[in-house]
Parts: structure tokens; sequence; C-alpha cells
């Protein structure tokens, strides 16, 4: 099974009310992990990369680590780029195979967003890539961008169709109340389903997607502080909210920082319960195990795409 574009794939999530995941991979363990949760369960997927997964690990092993999980697995994947900051690292992860790319030019004027994005889609699609585009600014942390809560904004629904229709894009990712990281609420989790809706009936059918949707579960919260971590207590968003964003327009979840807790869980466990260990085999098995079980949850109980290749 080749490597391909999401566009297939989130047509179809939108049609039947589910989500298709994307998980962000550093590593082999978290793409073992990921694409063997996947294959249980028969679901399509979407492996992302940050810049800062292509500094750590460099571009090519990450291409070469999910190749191999294709062979092995036989699903259909696809590669994207996660938060693009510019046009060169874009255009470096097309010409380097991706099939999906995400610009985000939500840090800049609803003009300047327009005019890269539009950009970079030019470009994708001459070679037959998806672009994702971002309009509305999530608070959190991304590599190095902190972004206050001050500065996040909500995306306006009256701005969605021109952009959609100006740039081109494939899909729009959304801000409406998530934030990347652990620590999304201050107070009661909220997400503005009222917005997406407002979204919806300006752009009926087109592909939404949702970042900073990590669960935070507790259980991995207590397991890390147990055995010697240090998370103040963290929220994350609800997945019955997660559920119900998916059965509406959104179709593309992404998850990183549960699968960062579920990892680091099940390492300090090993390590606190076996001090002896200083096989890193020994502890990334289990870590491994861990990113499985997470994501195999996710795709069943949350997004739904379970038994849709
Ligand atoms: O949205 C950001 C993802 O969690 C990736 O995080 O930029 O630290 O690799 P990263
Ligand atoms: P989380 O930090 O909530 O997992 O969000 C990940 C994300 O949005 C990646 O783009
Ligand atoms: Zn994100």
């Amino acid at each position: 099974m080749p490597l391909v574009t999401s566009k297939e794939m989130l047509k179809k999530a939108y049609e039947g009310g589910y989500a298709v995941g994307a998980f962000n991979v550093n590593n082999m363990e978290i793409i073992q992990g990921i694409t063997e949760a996947a294959r249980e369960v028969n679901a399509p997927l979407i492996l992302q990369v940050s810049a800062g997964a292509r500094k750590y690990a460099k571009h090519t092993y990450l291409m070469k680590l999910i190749e191999a999980a294709i062979e092995d697995t036989d699903l259909p994947v696809c590669v994207h780029l996660d938060h693009g900051e510019s046009f060169e690292i874009c255009k470096a992860c097309i010409d380097g195979g991706f099939t999906s790319v995400m610009i985000d030019g939500s840090k800049y004027p609803f003009e300047e967003n327009i005019r890269l994005t539009k950009q970079v889609v030019d470009y994708a699609h001459e070679r037959g890539v998806v672009v994702e585009g971002e309009l509305g600014r999530l608070a959190g942390i991304e590599d190095d961008i902190n972004v206050s809560d001050k500065d996040a904004a909500f995306t306006d629904p009256d701005q969605v169709q021109e952009f959609v229709e100006r740039t081109g894009v494939d899909s729009l990712a959304i801000a409406i109340g998530t934030s990347h990281g652990a620590f999304k609420f201050k107070g009661k989790p909220r997400l503005r389903f009222d917005i997406l809706e407002e979204i919806e009936k300006k752009i009926p059918g087109f592909p939404i997607v949702l970042h900073g949707a990590s669960s935070v579960l507790p259980e991995y919260v207590e397991t890390i502080n147990k055995y010697g971590g240090k998370i103040p207590g963290a929220q994350g968003v609800p997945e019955d909210m997660l559920r119900k964003a998916a059965s509406m327009a959104v179709c593309k979840i992404n998850i990183d920082s549960d699968l960062r807790l579920a990892m680091t869980a099940a390492v300090r466990k090993h390590l606190a319960q076996n001090p002896e260990d200083f096989d890193p085999r020994k502890y990334l098995s289990p870590a491994r195990q861990a990113i499985k079980e997470i994501v195999k949850h996710k795709l069943v109980n949350v997004l739904g795409c379970n038994d849709k290749i």
C-alpha cells in the first residue's frame, strides 16, 4: 500500500460522522505503537511530523520508519507536516515525500495568511499533495512558540468561506477553545460548538480539523506523579466533547500530549519497579505498548474511525 493523501479519508469521515486520528510521531516505538493499534482496529491513519520531530529524528529517518510501518501493516497512511511555519518547510516536506502539509499562517493578519497559504497550496497541488490551513489562534505551546491565553482567538465564521475559496486549501484547522499541551482549561472545559455550527453552515461539506485535542487522562498523570514525576493537576478536552465534534464537521483530530503522557507513565513505572534495568528495550517495550493501548482507545471510543478502511 503506497502513502495516500487525506482527501478521501476526510471526505468519508465527514459523510460517516466520525474523525480520522492524526497522531504526532518522533521515533520508531511511537510509529509502531500507533500503526499496530490502527491495524488491529482497521482504522485509516494520519501520522504527523512537527518541525521539532524533523529536527529530533531527521526527515529521512521518519520517512523510512513510516514506510517500514506501512510495509508491515498494509495500512492506508497519510504523512502530514504539523504546523508548517513557512513556505520553505512545506516545500521541503512536499519534495521529501509527504502527502499532506499544514501551513500555519494563523499568527499573521488575514490577508498575509491567505497569501502564504495560497503559495503553499499552488506548490502542493501541482504535486498531488493536500494542504491544511488555519484560521483562529489556539493558546499553548508548539515547538518554541508560546501563545498566551490573551493572544488566542476563536475562529471568525464570517472569514472561513473567503479563506477557503481564495486559498484552495483542502481542510481547515479552527480555534473553538482547545489548546496545545496538557493544561487546556482554567475552569470548566468548554468548547464553542456554536462557532463550529456556524462554520459548518458557511462551508457545508468542508473538512474541519481540531488541534489540541488531548484529554489528559488522570490515570497517566497520576502514574507519572506516583513514580517521581511532577505534573501539576492537568485538564484536557473531555472525550465526549471530541465525540460530539467528530459527529459534526470535524474530520481530523490531532492528538499528541496524550501519547506523550502514556509513554512517560509507562517508562517511569517500569524503571521505578525495575531499578536494575538499563536495557532500553526493557523500558521502551512497555512504552510502545502504552502508545498502542491509548491509540486504540482513541480510534474506537473517541474518534469512531475503526473498521473504516
Ligand atoms: O502541536 C504540537 C504538537 O504537539 C507537536 O509538538 O512541536 O513539540 O513536536 P512539538
Ligand atoms: P495536544 O497537545 O492536545 O495533543 O494537541 C496536539 C496537536 O494539536 C498537534 O498539532
Ligand atoms: Zn496543533
